[in-house]
Parts: structure tokens; C-alpha cells; sequence
């Protein structure tokens, strides 16, 4: 072992020889917690049986564009400051793109690498307000970026600055097959990175024609905390209606499988790529990773579908790596978020991850020291004027979102549905605590090792010393920056009293 880890060493760091390549395939809303991967057959076989499974991975921010953002920096959202999925919240506004030389694909194409992207980047990219599709950003040399958010058909696609429009052609077979060109005109003389973003299974949840139907006779999953009036949970949870109605299920049931027929495209497209790494004898150099922006819930708490939420149906998601020296089938349990997927990349490819937050995942080591403590930022968004003016709500539209008759008029967002959490894992630890910018500064904690399912908010019960360690914690981290500060807020057993 300790030879093989030398070697692996040596090959990556002091030869530079053979730079690893690195395919990077990021789905949007596919969560882990609900039965989220159970679709994906062929990613289970050519992504999991031959590699990692990370089983404690979270996001950095339950919504599209600020997780977006932090995967490509290694940044938290209070250092890469895009906080919403509006060009005004910094989702592809000027401060992100005067900043987009931080993307971590820039420093691998300055080492050389060949760089690509297909599929959604972040959902304000290539509007008329942000420079338009004609603007590539920087780091990619091949790039076929969605313009705007997810969608399966319809859209625009900028191919190197040149904007493709189309109306028929479902999207993440489009990535398929530019994908697979790629790889066949890829050579071993020279890395690439590619990284394949397909809309699946974001919302309106459409699948290709082939897949309608496949899962007719799957329903969402009743996990205990299913519908449950959520009495101890912050004010957006409380609005009514509580429960849902009974005749809200089938709409759940119907976004469950939809979401589930459109990821067979996706898992698909994997098999593909993997086909195609091997035909080209590329594989044996390629790490690939497979991920998400953010998980989802459908039905937790009385709620409708979405993400948005600090639980854990919306901070989690999936993450697996298969490359060179990675075990085959193992799983880890180190806590991971996705600010360290740059930092990864970047240490695997014998670069310096340099000014992130995140920081490198042990891929070959089993687990050693795993305690840390996790950030989870979310901004609430109102939409002015959108709520529907059929629910009874219409006179605060400016203050909430996402409200429609067809959710039966319960809200999914809310300017002050805006919280910081920590996520804390160790040995025998597996907390979480959040605290609400509301009237009430609301408080949440968890004990996810009684209590899974996160029915009983303790913030009241736990010790307030704890509770204070938390708080104080959980301020600390919402300023940090770098990794050496992020990683090292809970080594600092600093006086509780001094909060
Ligand atoms: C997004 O954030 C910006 C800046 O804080 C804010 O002006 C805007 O209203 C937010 N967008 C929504 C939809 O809440
Ligand atoms: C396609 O999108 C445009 C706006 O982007 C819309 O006007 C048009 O109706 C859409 N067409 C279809 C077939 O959905
Ligand atoms: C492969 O590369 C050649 C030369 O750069 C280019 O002309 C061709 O279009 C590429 N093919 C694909 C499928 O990208
Ligand atoms: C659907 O129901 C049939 C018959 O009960 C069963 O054989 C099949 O496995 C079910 N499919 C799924 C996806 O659950
Ligand atoms: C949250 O915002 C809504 C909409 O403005 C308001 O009605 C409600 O009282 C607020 N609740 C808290 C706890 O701040």
C-alpha cells in the first residue's frame, strides 16, 4: 500500500508526466436522500462499482446558481457572493463575471489542458443583461453552454459565442452526442476536462420520449417525516395548508416519477461516455464525477417540491468518483461539500489549489480525522408580483415565491426563508443547527444520529451551551475565507461567553 501510494506520488507530482483528465457530470436538483439515484442503473455500474462513493456529501447552498457558483471557485457563497438565481443576486452579474478567471477550469487550461463544457452553467448565463451568448467565459476551450436555466427543449445553446437555437431536440442527448465527439478527437498526448451538464431532472421534469412512462407505477417515497405538520419548524414550513391535502398526492407522485424518467437519459449518456473513454483507450487516465447542484424534496414537512431548505432531502446529494488509484465499490464517509471538488481537481492534476475554501478530498485514504463543520448559505428570494393572484397571499407577493394553485397556494420561498447552517460530522457527531434571518430569528437543530428524519427541532432542549458553541460557530464560519480559516473554525475552542 504504502509503495502503491508512493508511486501515485510520483506519477502525479514530481514525473507531471500523465496529467489525469477529468469528466465532471453535474445533474440539477437529483437528490440523493429520496431514492434520487435509484434510476441511474449504468452510473451505479461504470461510476460506483468501479470507484467512490462519498455518503456524507452536501452542498454549500440548497439552490441552483450560489451551489453552482461554489463548485466552480471552491468558494462559500459569502466569498464568491452570487446569492440567488437573479443577475442583481450576482448569478452571472458583473461582480461574478469580472471574478471568472477563479473558475477552476481557468488554471487547468493555463496548464495545458484542453477544456470543455456542455449543458447548463449558471442560470443567468447568456441572457441580454449579462453580456448576451456571444460572451464565452473564460477557461473553456471548447464550450456549448445553455443559455438561461434548465429546460429539455427550446433553448439556446452558445457554441463558442455563436448562439444555436432549437426547438426539438431534447437537450441532454444533445450533450450526449457533442460529448462523445469530443472524446473521440481527444488524444492521450494532450488532459482535457470536460464537464457535462444536463437539465435532468430540474423541474418541468420532461423525459425523453423513449423513457415517458417507464416508472408509471412508482409513487414518492412516505419516509416518516412524509406530510408531517411541521409545528417546530421556521414560519414558511407553518403556512398553511398543513398538511397538504390528499389531492395534492398524485401531483407529488407525479413529480417523483417524472423526475426519475427524465434522469434515464442521463444515466444513459454516462454509459455512453464511459463507451466511448474506453473505445479511445482514454479511460485508464480519467477520473469522473458524478454530482449535483442541490437535492430536493417532494412531500417533507407538509411541503410541496423543491429545494430552498436547510433538511437534508435538499443539502445532500450524490457523489462518486471513479480514476486511477480510486478503490473499486468502496464507500467513504468523510464529510464533503462542494467547494473541495476544485481543489480535488486541481491537487489530482499536480496543480496548487490556490485562495479556496474547500479543500482536497482523500481519495485514496479511507477515513482518518473526519470531523468538520459544514456551511449551508441561503438567501430567500421574493418574487415581486408573481404570486399567483388566485392565492389568498397576493397582498405580500413581494415578500414570498413560488406560490400556485396548483401547489394548493403553499409558498416554496420567502424573502425571510433566508438561514445559515452548520453541518457538523465527526466520529460520533452528525449535528446540524441553523439559524433564520426572520422576526424571530428562528433557531433549528438536529441530532441526525436519533433522529434521521429531523422531526424533533432541539434547539430548546439541547444544552444552551452547546447551543452557543453552535451560534458562535456558525458566525465564524459565515466570514471565513481560505481554506486554512474555513477548515480550522472548529479547532478554535475559543471561550462560548464570548458570543
Ligand atoms: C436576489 O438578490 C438581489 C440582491 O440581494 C435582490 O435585489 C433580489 O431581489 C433577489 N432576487 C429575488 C428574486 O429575491
Ligand atoms: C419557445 O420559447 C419561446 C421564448 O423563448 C416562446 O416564445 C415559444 O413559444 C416557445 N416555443 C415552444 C414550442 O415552446
Ligand atoms: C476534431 O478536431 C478536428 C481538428 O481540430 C476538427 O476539425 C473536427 O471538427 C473535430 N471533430 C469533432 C467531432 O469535434
Ligand atoms: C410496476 O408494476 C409491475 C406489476 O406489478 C411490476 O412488475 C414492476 O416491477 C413495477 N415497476 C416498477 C418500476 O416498480
Ligand atoms: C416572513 O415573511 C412573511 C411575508 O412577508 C411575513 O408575513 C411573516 O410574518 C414573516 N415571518 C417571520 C417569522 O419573519
Amino acid at each position: 500500500m504504502l509503495y502503491y501510494l508512493l508511486l501515485f506520488y510520483l506519477t502525479q507530482t514530481v514525473m507531471c508526466e500523465k496529467q489525469p483528465n477529468f469528466v465532471l457530470v453535474l445533474t440539477d436538483d437529483q437528490d440523493v436522500v429520496l431514492g434520487g439515484m435509484n434510476p441511474m442503473k449504468n452510473v451505479r455500474r461504470f461510476i460506483a462499482e468501479e470507484g467512490v462513493t462519498f455518503t456524507n456529501s452536501f452542498v454549500s447552498s440548497p439552490i441552483c446558481c450560489p451551489s453552482r457558483a461554489s463548485l466552480l471557485t471552491g468558494l462559500y457563497v459569502h466569498n464568491h457572493l452570487t446569492r440567488n438565481n437573479s443577475v442583481a443576486g450576482g448569478c452571472y452579474g458583473e461582480n461574478w463575471r469580472q471574478n471568472e478567471h477563479r473558475v477552476f477550469a481557468n488554471a487547468l487550461k493555463n496548464a495545458g489542458y484542453n477544456t470543455f463544457y456542455a449543458g447548463k452553467y449558471l442560470n443567468e448565463y447568456g441572457v441580454k443583461h449579462a453580456e448576451g451568448p456571444s460572451r464565452v467565459p473564460p477557461g473553456w476551450s471548447e464550450w456549448h453552454g445553455l443559455v438561461g436555466n434548465s429546460v429539455y427543449y427550446n433553448y439556446t445553446i452558445s457554441n463558442d459565442g455563436v448562439p444555436t437555437h432549437s426547438t426539438d431536440l431534447y437537450l441532454t442527448d444533445v450533450i450526449r452526442e457533442i460529448s462523445i465527439n469530443y472524446i473521440e478527437n481527444q488524444t492521450k498526448s494532450q488532459p482535457f476536462l470536460m464537464v457535462l451538464a444536463p437539465p435532468a431532472p430540474h423541474q418541468p421534469f420532461t423525459p425523453a420520449p423513449r423513457h415517458k412512462g417507464v416508472f408509471s407505477n412508482v409513487t414518492a417515497l412516505r419516509q416518516p417525516n412524509f406530510n408531517v405538520v411541521a409545528e417546530d419548524k421556521h414560519w414558511l414550513l407553518r403556512m398553511p395548508p398543513s398538511p397538504l391535502p390528499e389531492s395534492m398526492m398524485s401531483e407529488l407522485d407525479k413529480a417523483y416519477r417524472s423526475r426519475w424518467e427524465a434522469l434515464l437519459a442521463v444515466d444513459e449518456m454516462v454509459a455512453d461516455v464511459v463507451q466511448a473513454l474506453e473505445i479511445n483507450a482514454l479511460m485508464e487516465d480519467t477520473y469522473i464525477i458524478f454530482t449535483s447542484d442541490n437535492g430536493y424534496h417532494i412531500g417533507q414537512f407538509s411541503q410541496v417540491y423543491d429545494k430552498r431548505q436547510p433538511y437534508e432531502t435538499d443539502i445532500r446529494v450524490p457523489l462518486l468518483i471513479r480514476g486511477p488509484g480510486i478503490k473499486k465499490n468502496t464507500q467513504n464517509p468523510q464529510p464533503v461539500t462542494n467547494i473541495d471538488l476544485a481543489p480535488t481537481i486541481l491537487q489530482l492534476a499536480g496543480l496548487e489549489p490556490k485562495k479556496m475554501d474547500g479543500h482536497p478530498l482523500e481519495l485514496l485514504k479511507e477515513e482518518d480525522n473526519m470531523e468538520r463543520l459544514m456551511l449551508v448559505e441561503y438567501y430567500g428570494e421574493g418574487r415581486d408580483g408573481t404570486v399567483d393572484p388566485k392565492c389568498p397571499w397576493i397582498y405580500d407577493s413581494d415578500h414570498l415565491a413560488e406560490c400556485h394553485p396548483l401547489y394548493d397556494c403553499k409558498c416554496q420561498d420567502s424573502k425571510n426563508n433566508t438561514f445559515a447552517c452548520i453541518r457538523h460530522i465527526a466520529d460520533r457527531v452528525n449535528m446540524k443547527y441553523c439559524l433564520f434571518a426572520d422576526n424571530e430569528n428562528f433557531a433549528e437543530m438536529y441530532d441526525l444520529s436519533k433522529d434521521p428524519y429531523e422531526l424533533e427541532n432541539i434547539v430548546n432542549e439541547e444544552f444552551q451551551s452547546i447551543v452557543l458553541w453552535y451560534r458562535n460557530s456558525l458566525v465564524r464560519l459565515l466570514s471565513c475565507k481560505g481554506r486554512e480559516e474555513c477548515d480550522h473554525v472548529n479547532t478554535k475552542k475559543d471561550s462560548i461567553d464570548t458570543f
